[in-house]
């Protein structure tokens, strides 16, 4: 168990602003912040974070809670792990044996064995590159010559692999990690595919390689891309981590963790091929850049980068691979709504080689000159030198309006299309044509995706339920999640706990809060929440005011089995608009005043539902009884359960209609 004050400490320290905002740029909206949702595709901001509460909530996906499910649903550990995450971010000292190992799943032990594996790995190949023999007098001279001076190197965390088979195998072992550990991280590899992971069958990954450590948008080390700097060999130049159980490649962007701020700052991100090319633009102050890592762009990565900015430029070899691999890009960053400008460099240059020879300020200039948008690379691409070759001019519009196809913003599409008619002097009704012929053609094509996935799942289905499931849900019924959520949660409890969330310390009358009358209530009808969820909730509650604490909406936030719902009703307020606040104001103001009677209404509702289950119940014996005496004492109750019901419904009525 981690101790109740460690948590408190992270909460008092974290603020909530500065945990999201580790990944997801966020603008002030009042007393609040708003951001891109990072748990759906979102396409404007719909996520709003409260300083004051220390809560988010994303009111398109419907995710919220506190800093630790942030942290736990974006990195996807669990409860301790992310309390750990956190508490190593803010240097809140926390043993290890406080982080009882039972309480993980299999799966988040796994990973952090993981995690705690490259780290070392890190510190280890750092430590190799700038003490050891090989580092000192063969590799950290390759990368000075190379331009790279220490200051970058250690910002980067550089290191140098092993030179022999199993160096890191062996260190790592020495080090109380374990072959399976090693090999889950992708630092050791098998010898023969077809043998297991035991110590014999395995070698290093990276061999004789200077070692770029790759983070994750936090800085966790995901994995690392090693260089080989000996000419005279077969192996290839770049060797990178295995896709590993937390490297997953199409999520991931080399250098973001470093340069998000910067990012952020100048609103513009500059996208390149290489390590180096990362590692040298930092060097030279130019730090608002990332590379894709000789991966394909994906969509993911796209998404990833909107949440620090929209304005993305491409820095390429301006060699034909160098602008085949921009072409490939641009409909991606285009259709996750992104600006996107490419700048090519003179054949056989990259970035990192272009500023080391000419410099920042010049690299700047050559940048902001050369940024050229989709329609005039394309452009130049096709046209070449014959501008007025009519079927040169046919592929580049055709080419071009396949990219606006792909523009989500029909405003953007329209200035693209009007663009590419005056440039390339076609009418633009018939780009528009050509355009919509393009978005015909894709949304087919995501119809036949859809149609796929949906056969396949049907296929699934016709497999039979797995076992001891003997329902296969009706996906024909159209159910909206509020239905479905009506099924499963009881939804009076629930109302009634957001109303002991929202108003537990305010008072009720003069001699007791909310909270008090509530659980007053409670007791003297003996009634009890009957979810198990909930009802180990209001258990908890009920025990902790015992002890005089004061009970308010602090303790459900930080409480990790409420939290989430608490971000739920206390958000409700936020997301009234100015303009609803002032068109509705009495409503707002009703509600606001009339907690009482909610509360009241609430509780109301909860005895009605147990009512109606004790006479269901009653009903049920009656059914069975089989003496005259048993059957009397069954009617009497129905008469009783009658009365009761009577009453509240009444009493409810009166609320209503008051
Ligand atoms: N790459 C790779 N595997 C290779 C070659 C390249 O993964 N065999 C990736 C690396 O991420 C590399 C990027 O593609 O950084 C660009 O490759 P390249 O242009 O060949 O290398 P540079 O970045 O220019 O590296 P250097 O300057 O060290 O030659
Ligand atoms: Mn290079």
């Amino acid at each position: 168990m981690i101790p109740p004050q460690v948590i408190d400490k992270i909460f008092d320290v974290a603020p909530i602003e500065e945990v999201v905002g580790e990944y997801v740029t966020l603008k002030r909206a009042g007393a609040n912040y708003k951001g891109l949702c990072p748990f759906h595709d979102d396409k404007s901001p719909s996520m709003s974070v409260s300083p004051s509460k220390g809560i988010f909530k994303c009111f398109s996906c419907g995710q919220g809670g506190n800093i630790f499910q942030f942290i736990m649903e974006h990195e996807g550990l669990s409860y301790p792990l992310a309390i750990k995450h956190l508490a190593d971010r803010y240097n809140i000292p926390i043993e290890e044996e406080d982080i009882d190992v039972d309480e993980l799943q299999e799966e988040a032990r796994i990973k952090e064995g993981v995690y705690v594996c490259l780290e070392f790995a890190k510190k280890h190949f750092y430590e190799r590159l700038n003490d050891s023999q090989d580092g000192k007098v063969v590799y950290k001279p390759y990368l000075t010559e190379r331009g790279i001076n220490q200051q970058t190197i250690d910002k980067f965390q550089i290191g140098l692999s092993g030179t022999e088979k199993s160096h890191l195998l062996n260190e790592g072992l020495k080090n109380g990690y374990t072959v399976q550990q090693l090999f889950d991280a992708g630092l050791v590899k098998k010898i023969n595919e077809d043998q297991g992971i035991i110590e014999s069958n395995l070698r290093d990954t990276f061999i004789e390689r200077i070692v770029f450590p790759i983070y994750n948008v936090s800085g966790k080390v995901l994995g690392f891309g090693g260089r080989i700097i000996k000419k005279d060999t077969k192996a290839p130049k770049y060797l990178n981590s295995p896709e590993t159980i937390v490297y997953e490649k199409r999520k991931q962007l080399y250098g973001l963790s470093i340069s998000k701020n910067q990012i952020r700052k100048s609103d513009q991100v500059f996208l390149v091929e290489g390590y180096m090319d990362v590692v040298s633009l930092n060097q030279s102050g130019v730090e608002n850049v990332v590379a894709a890592s000789g991966t394909a762009f994906t969509e993911e990565q796209a998404r990833l980068l909107k949440r620090f900015t929209h304005n993305i430029t491409m820095l390429f070899d301006g060699d034909v691979a160098g602008v085949n691999a921009s072409l490939k890009h641009i409909s991606t960053l285009l259709e996750a709504g992104l600006n996107v400008r490419v700048a090519l460099f003179p054949e056989g240059e990259d970035p990192d080689s272009f500023i080391q020879k000419r410099g920042t300020a010049e690299f700047q200039s050559y940048v902001s000159e050369k940024a050229q948008n989709f329609i005039e690379l394309i452009s130049e691409i096709k046209l070449g030198e014959n501008k007025h070759d009519p079927i040169n001019k046919a592929e580049a519009a055709r080419a071009i309006a396949e990219n606006i196809a792909s523009i989500p913003d029909p405003l953007k599409r329209a200035a693209f299309i009007n663009e590419t008619a005056t440039s390339l002097e076609i009418p633009e009704r018939i780009l528009i044509d050509e355009v919509n012929k393009f978005k015909l053609d894709n949304r087919k094509q995501k119809e036949r995706e859809t149609r796929r996935e949906a056969r396949q799942e049907e296929r699934n289905i016709a497999d039979g339920p797995p076992p001891g499931f003997d329902y296969v849900p009706d996906f024909t019924e159209f159910k909206s999640p509020e239905a479905l959520n009506v099924d499963k949660v009881n939804y009076q409890e629930l109302e009634l706990l957001r109303n002991l969330i929202l108003y537990a310390d305010r008072e009720f009358d003069e001699e007791q809060n909310v909270a008090q009358f509530i659980f007053k209530e409670l007791e003297e009808d003996e009634i009890w929440p009957m979810d198990d969820e909930y009802s180990l909730i209001f258990k908890e509650a009920l025990e902790y005011l015992t002890e005089d604490n004061v009970l308010n909406e602090l303790y459900f936030i930080r409480n990790p089995k409420t939290s989430k719902i608490a971000a739920d009703a206390l958000s409700v307020k936020y997301s009234l608009s100015k303009g609803w606040e002032e068109n509705f104001e009495k409503i707002v103001k009703t509600d606001e005043d009339n907690y009482k009677r909610q509360v009241v209404e609430n509780l109301n509702y909860v005895k009605l539902k147990h009512i109606d289950i004790l006479m269901t119940e009653n009903q049920e014996g009656l059914k069975t009884a089989e003496t005259e005496e048993d059957i009397s004492i069954y009617q009497n109750v129905h008469t009783n359960l009658q009365e009761i019901r009577k009453k509240i419904t009444d009493q409810i009525g009166t609320v209503i209609l008051r």
